[in-house]
């Protein structure tokens, strides 16, 4: 792909899952690329397999380490041109036992991780224009169960890159998101295990879930210059399933099940 070769990547959330096969990618088309995360062996390690690249330990929702990052990378290769924001953390639960601390926790991460983003690499983008690539996720266009605070904080990535996208046009720095839908990765094995991911995978269109490396090449579609006039937009990559109702779905409900309450009925 065009426009990647001898360009700086920072891709935060790289030490596993969609931001390293977003990092493998870019490199092997030819990028320098920077990896940040929380977790410090595992990104040494991924970027020790990778020519020319180096780790960052990076609290995505600390202001002062986006600093530090920032300024190292500057200082380091004199630039960056695309930031990849995959840092994220996904955990379920009901409204109802939803915490303050919880919702608080989530949001800091997936949304003020993204908003500190862009703004800290601004300064290195303004001159020669970049791209920013930022993870939302399908729960970002439409309401999922049990993730009040994940969807907010995905809902709020679909419209800060729209913003960002407004502002940061006039410096040719592109802003788009990706809204994964269900991706085999550690993220999901953690919350519903192995088992449940083929299950729920086997009911969307394209009959399984995805990988971290279908993510990771439309990430470099929005790095390269193969999308030079796509700003402010959004790439869903979930095998189909926002695309519409499935049958299914209907079909999944409860035997005796076929309505909810008729409006005005007492429940
Ligand atoms: N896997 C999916 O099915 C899926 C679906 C939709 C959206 N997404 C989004 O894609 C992104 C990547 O997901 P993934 O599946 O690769 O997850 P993952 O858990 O495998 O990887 C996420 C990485 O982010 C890092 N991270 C977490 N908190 C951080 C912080 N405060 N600062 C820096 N790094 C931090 C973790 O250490 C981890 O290495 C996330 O934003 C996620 O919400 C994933």
């Amino acid at each position: 792909m065009e426009g990647i070769k001898g360009r700086v990547a920072l891709v935060t959330g790289a030490s596993r899952g969609i931001g390293e096969a977003a990092a493998r990618q870019l490199a092997r088309w030819g990028a320098t690329v920077v990896l940040a995360d929380l977790r410090e062996p595992e990104g040494a390690q991924v970027a020790a397999q990778i020519a020319g690249a180096m780790f960052m330990p990076l609290d995505v929702g600390c202001e002062q380490s986006w600093t530090n990052v920032v300024q190292t990378v500057v200082a380091l290769h004199g630039r960056i041109d695309i930031l990849v924001a995959s840092a994220g953390i996904y955990q379920t639960a009901s409204l109802n036992e939803t915490s303050l601390a919880f919702y608080e926790r989530i949001v800091r991460v997936n949304q003020v991780g993204v908003f500190l983003g862009m703004r800290a690499v601004l300064p290195a983008m303004r001159e020669r224009g970049g791209s920013i690539i930022n993870l939302s996720s399908t729960s970002g266009l439409r309401g999922n169960q049990n993730s009040i605070a994940y969807g907010a904080s995905k809902w709020a990535v679909r419209g800060m890159t729209k913003v960002a996208a407004m502002e940061f046009g006039a410096y040719g720095i592109r802003v788009n998101s990706v809204h994964p839908g269900l991706i085999d990765t550690a993220m999901n094995h953690e919350e519903m295990g192995h088992e449940r991911i083929r299950e729920v995978g086997a009911t969307v269109p394209l009959g399984r879930p995805g990988e971290a490396d279908e993510v990771a090449s439309v990430i470099c579609f929005l790095a390269s210059n193969a999308s030079s006039y796509v700003t402010g937009a959004e790439f869903v990559v979930d095998g189909g399933s926002t695309a519409g109702v499935l049958r299914r779905a209907f079909d999944a409900r409860p035997p005796g099940v076929t309505q909810g309450p008729i409006a005005g009925q007492k429940v």
